[in-house]
């Protein structure tokens, strides 16, 4: 068993109809893709076409089920009905919805045009919020339950430099998540959120992590497990989430990351660069009668390897 199989039991999704947006590609491409491996109806949106019409000839050619596209930018409240329209013509009704597409670059703050600002703002934001909307009005018209997941961020509550439009989008998705968890669970909707950390992507991390920054900042080394995420351990838990097994889970945003953000946030973290040596030899300092001359050998042989 690893966190590379698949965890939940075959057709744990079966009968079930999830929208995913950004399905086409990278992150959403592999949930949507266990999601059908599990039975469920698959729609999938993005602005390219194309993209997504390879990929539901990939995702349905593994899985037999069927898998729909439907172009769509979801900064347009119009097209974002369409796609649920569609969606409920193809497949009679939607149980879940999951809120995936985002746009995002990286450069310092001061440089960013207003236009720039705004487009990965309304990508995230304005995007996440047409689809809420939209198909939250759908449920509670249809007197039907649903199921809402986000794709936010840790930065989503650290904040994060040379991404702000970006972590102020996620902050904002995290606050729709949590507020419309209490106010939509009289119609039976629930709405939780996932927090990724490093999961390679092409999208991201070419647009990230741009030519030679990709080798000289490896983001596995900030993760205290030393290793970036597997998307099959992010596709579980989101198929977990959007399952009936999470049915009491409400108002959750779980992180995946290794513990990233908190070996950023943990005030004596950047110890662990603190070679084995210069320990034993505080420790010999602290006692009495040791050898002093050991632990002078010891500290400096520690100091040599010391990298901070
Ligand atoms: C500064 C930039 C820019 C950049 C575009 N702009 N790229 N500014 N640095 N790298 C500016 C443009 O000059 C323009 O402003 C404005 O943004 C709109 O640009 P367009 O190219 O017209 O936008 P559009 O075609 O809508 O494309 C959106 C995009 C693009 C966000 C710019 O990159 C895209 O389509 N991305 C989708 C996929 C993506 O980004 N995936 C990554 C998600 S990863 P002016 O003023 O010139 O008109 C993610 C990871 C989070 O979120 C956490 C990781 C740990
Ligand atoms: P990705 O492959 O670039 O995915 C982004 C998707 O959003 C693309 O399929 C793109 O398709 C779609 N999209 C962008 N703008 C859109 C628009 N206006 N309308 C409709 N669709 C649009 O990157 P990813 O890494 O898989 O990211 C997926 C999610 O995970 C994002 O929410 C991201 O913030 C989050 N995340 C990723 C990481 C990571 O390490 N990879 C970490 C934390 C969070 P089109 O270009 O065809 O529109």
């Amino acid at each position: 068993m690893s966190h590379t199989q698949g965890m939940l039991s075959p057709e744990s999704l079966k009968g079930k109809t999830i929208i995913v947006t950004g399905g086409g590609t990278g992150l959403g491409k592999s949930m949507g893709s266990y999601f059908s491996e599990l039975g469920a109806n698959l729609v999938i949106t993005s602005r390219k076409m194309e993209v997504l019409e390879e990929t539901a000839k990939e995702i349905t050619a593994k899985s037999g089920y069927p898998v729909h596209c439907v172009a769509c930018d979801v900064r347009e409240y119009e097209q974002v009905e369409r796609v649920i329209s569609e969606a409920k013509e193809k497949f009679g009704s939607v149980d879940v919805l999951l809120n995936n597409a985002a746009g995002n670059f990286i450069s310092p703050t001061e440089r960013l045009s207003h236009r720039a600002f705004d487009t990965v703002v309304d990508i995230v934001l304005r995007g996440s919020y047409n689809f809420t909307l939209a198909m939250g009005k759908d449920w509670i018209e249809n007197k039907q339950k649903g199921n809402i997941l986000n794709i936010v961020t840790t930065y989503a509550w650290t904040g994060s430099g040379y991404v702000v439009p970006s972590a102020c989008a996620k902050s904002g998705v995290l606050a729709m998540t949590r507020s419309l968890a209490v106010e939509w669970a009289k119609y039976g909707i629930r709405s939780n959120a996932i927090a990724p950390g490093p999961f390679p992507t092409e999208g991201a991390w070419d647009r990230l992590l741009p030519g030679n920054l990709k080798k000289k900042y490896d983001p596995a080394t900030k993760v205290p497990l030393k290793r970036v995420g597997d998307h099959q351990e992010l596709a579980n838990l989101a198929a977990y989430l959007v399952s009936d097994y999470s049915a009491y889970i409400n108002g959750e945003v779980i992180t995946i990351d290794g513990g990233e953000w908190l070996m950023g946030a943990g005030e004596f973290n950047g110890l662990e660069a603190i070679p084995e040596e210069l320990w034993d030899a505080m420790e010999m300092g602290r006692k009495k009668g040791g050898s002093k001359l050991k632990m002078m050998w010891l500290y400096f042989k520690g100091m040599r390897k010391l990298k901070i």
